[in-house]
């Protein structure tokens, strides 16, 4: 009899799996046979030009878009039609690009907002959870959304989209428009989250920075995988380093 010393993963531990997956913008053929698959626990970023398909790959996961061929996969479930309010319930929690915060409502109600789909008292554990994770917005809490700075925001949509204690986490480009020092604040604690457990399928214009927290990377090309592998493997890749530099 052997023994196994490095089983390999058991297919339970693919949370996500996006198989050959074409989506749609009515006659606009935006992804075109997409396979990704993202592992419990991990950071797997997506990253590719302006146009690539990132954020429609997010929508695709998280039910505002449905794909019309291929299949989405949530813990072995299909979920390729899944309306997204069901979706949140099951675990998939999204911080869309460009935020879309409240900007009349405080910081606190905005939180309370995202966690819609639980009762009073989790909420408040929940936003005890996120001021701790983000001490700015515990001291910001009565500030109205739209007085926030880029920064601030994008804290707050990542604190907003933990209010349902998802278990996958999207994010859209959470550096976009932030200055250096903001995006390293990010960067930190997306990776903080992680630590905490937390499975985060995340989608950057900044390649490097976002390889530099992740586990494993896809690279995008109107709307097809050109390249995948281990983060470390990517961040050496000449078609990323070109690509991270505009020269291509
Ligand atoms: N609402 C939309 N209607 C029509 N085409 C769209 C829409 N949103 C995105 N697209 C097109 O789909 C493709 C992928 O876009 P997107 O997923 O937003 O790229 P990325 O997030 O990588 O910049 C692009 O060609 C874009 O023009
Ligand atoms: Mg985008």
């Amino acid at each position: 009899m052997t023994t196994e010393l490095a089983p390999a993963p058991a297919s339970t531990d693919v949370i996500l799996r996006l198989t050959d997956v074409h989506t749609y913008y009515g006659a606009i053929h935006a992804l075109r046979g997409l396979d990704v698959e993202v592992r419990r626990g991990e950071i797997v970023t997506l990253i590719g030009a302006n146009g690539a398909g990132k954020t429609t790959t997010l929508r695709t996961i998280s039910g505002l878009l449905h794909a019309r061929q291929g299949s989405v996969e949530l813990d072995g479930v299909d979920i390729t039609k899944t309306e997204p309010h069901v979706l949140v319930t099951k675990g998939i929690a999204h911080a869309p690009e460009g935020r879309r915060i409240f900007s009349r409502l405080t910081i606190y109600e905005n939180l309370l907002m995202g966690g819609f789909t639980r009762n009073k008292a989790e909420n408040e554990e929940q936003v005890a959870h996120v001021y701790e994770l983000f001490p700015r917005l515990k001291e910001r809490h009565a500030q109205k959304g739209g007085t926030l700075s880029g920064g601030e925001q994008q804290m707050l949509a990542i604190g907003r989209a933990l209010m349902t204690r998802p278990s996958v986490l999207l994010l859209d480009e959470p550096s976009l428009g932030l200055a250096p020092i903001l995006v390293q604040q990010i960067f930190r604690i997306i990776r903080e989250i992680n630590d905490r457990g937390m499975t985060i399928l995340l989608v950057e214009q900044n390649a490097l920075q976002a390889l530099s927290i992740a586990n494993r990377g896809y690279v995008l090309q109107t709307g097809e995988v050109v390249l995948s592998g281990s983060a470390q493997d990517l961040m050496v890749n000449e078609t990323v380093r070109k690509a991270y530099l505009g020269e291509d």
